[in-house]
C-alpha cells in the first residue's frame, strides 16, 4: 500500500462583521425567531457588507491557513476555490484569489457543486496530492449566499449565511484522507435552484429535506463499509451545515452520539461551500479536534449532489 497521503496540515475561516439575528429578520419578513429556531436550529448568519466578495472573504480565511501552515505564497502549488457566488462570471474565484494573495507559480480553478463543493475540491485535491502534481494545496470555500437572496421571501431568506474557510492539504506520509466520495443526479435540478434569468434561490423545502436526509444517511454508510470501519470509531463527523433538524436526523440513522457531531448551524445559518471548513476551523480552534482523531465530513447540495470523505486528522 502506498504510505503518501493528503493531510489537512491547517485551517482558517473569515466571517463577515455584521451578524443578523431571527430576531432582526422577524423585522424584515413574516417570520418569528421560534418557527426559525425549531425548523433549522438557526438563531444567527452573518452577512457580508455590499462592496464585500467571495474572494475579500476567501483571501482573508486563506491568509489565517497560511499563516498558522507557516506557508509563503511560493509554497502553494494548487489553488482550488468551491464557490457557487462568484464575484465575476470569469475570470474564476481561484484566480482572483491567487492575485490577491500573490501566489505566482500555482494553477488555480473553481468547482461549482452547491453546497457539496468543498467535498468536490478535497476529492479532486487529493488526486492531485497521490498523483504527485501538487505538494500543497489551498481549498477555500467561499460564499456570498446573501447575494442570491430575495429579503421578501421568508422561505429562503431565512436560512442562508456568508462567510469563508480555507484548509491547506499537504503530501504526507502520515495518514490523512483515507477515502473520499462524491456523486450527483441532475434530476433534481428545479428542487434547489438559482435560474440563470432569475437573481434568486429558488427551493422546494419539504422535497430537499427528505431527499438530503436519505441520501446522507445511505452515504455516510457506504463510507463506513468501504473503510471497514465502525460507527463507534468516528470521532467527529462535520457535515454540511443546512439545518440541524436533518443533520440530526442523520446522527440518528447512523446511530451517532450527538456530542460527535461539529454543529455551527445555530451561529453560520447555511453558508453553502463554506460550511464545512468554516464548522472544521471552528471546531479545531475551540480544541475539539485532536490529533489522531478519526473525521467524517458529509455534504448535500443543489444538483442534487452529494459527498464524503474521511480523514485521519
Ligand atoms: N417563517 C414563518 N413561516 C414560514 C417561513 C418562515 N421563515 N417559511 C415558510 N413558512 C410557512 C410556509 O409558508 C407554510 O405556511 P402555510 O402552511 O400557511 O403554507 C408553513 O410555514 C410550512 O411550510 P413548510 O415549507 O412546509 O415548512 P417546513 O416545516 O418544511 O420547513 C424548511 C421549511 C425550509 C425549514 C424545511 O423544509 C427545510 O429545512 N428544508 C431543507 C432546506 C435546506 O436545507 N436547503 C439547503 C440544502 S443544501
Amino acid at each position: 500500500m502506498s504510505d503518501l497521503y493528503s493531510k489537512i496540515i491547517s485551517c482558517g475561516s473569515y466571517l463577515p462583521e455584521k451578524v443578523l439575528t431571527n430576531h432582526d429578520l422577524a423585522e424584515i419578513v413574516d417570520t418569528s425567531h421560534d418557527w426559525i429556531y425549531e425548523r433549522t436550529g438557526i438563531v444567527q448568519r452573518h452577512i457580508a457588507a455590499e462592496n464585500e466578495s467571495s474572494v475579500d472573504m476567501a483571501y482573508n480565511a486563506s491568509l489565517k491557513a497560511m499563516s498558522l501552515a507557516e506557508l509563503r505564497p511560493d509554497d502553494i502549488d494548487m489553488i482550488i476555490v468551491a464557490t457557487a457566488t462568484p464575484e465575476r462570471k470569469f475570470p474564476s474565484t481561484a484566480v482572483l484569489l491567487q492575485n490577491s494573495l500573490k501566489i505566482e507559480k500555482a494553477f488555480a480553478f473553481d468547482v461549482n457543486a452547491a453546497c457539496t463543493g468543498f467535498v468536490y475540491a478535497l476529492d479532486v485535491a487529493d488526486k492531485y496530492i497521490q498523483t504527485k502534481i501538487a505538494k500543497n494545496i489551498l481549498i477555500v470555500g467561499t460564499e456570498k449566499m446573501s447575494s442570491l437572496l430575495d429579503w421578501k421571501d421568508r422561505n429562503t431568506c431565512v436560512l442562508f449565511g456568508d462567510g469563508a474557510g480555507a484548509i491547506i492539504l499537504s503530501e504526507s506520509n502520515k495518514q490523512g484522507i483515507l477515502s473520499t466520495s462524491i456523486g450527483s443526479n441532475g434530476a433534481y435540478k428545479d428542487l434547489l435552484t438559482v435560474n440563470i434569468d432569475s437573481e434568486f434561490i429558488e427551493m422546494k423545502g419539504n422535497d430537499v429535506f427528505k431527499i438530503a436526509v436519505k441520501t446522507m444517511g445511505k452515504l455516510a454508510m457506504s463510507t463506513l463499509q468501504k473503510n471497514n470501519i465502525d460507527i463507534d470509531e468516528i470521532d467527529w463527523l462535520i457535515p454540511h451545515q443546512a439545518n440541524s433538524r436533518i443533520i440530526n436526523a442523520i446522527a440518528k440513522k447512523i446511530s451517532l452520539p450527538r456530542e460527535k457531531i461539529v454543529l455551527t448551524v445555530d451561529r453560520h445559518g447555511n453558508t453553502s461551500a463554506a460550511s464545512i471548513p468554516l464548522a472544521f476551523d471552528d471546531a479545531y480552534h475551540n480544541g475539539s479536534l485532536r490529533e489522531g482523531d478519526l473525521i467524517m465530513l458529509e455534504a448535500f447540495g443543489a444538483g442534487f449532489t452529494w459527498g464524503s470523505a474521511l480523514l485521519k486528522f
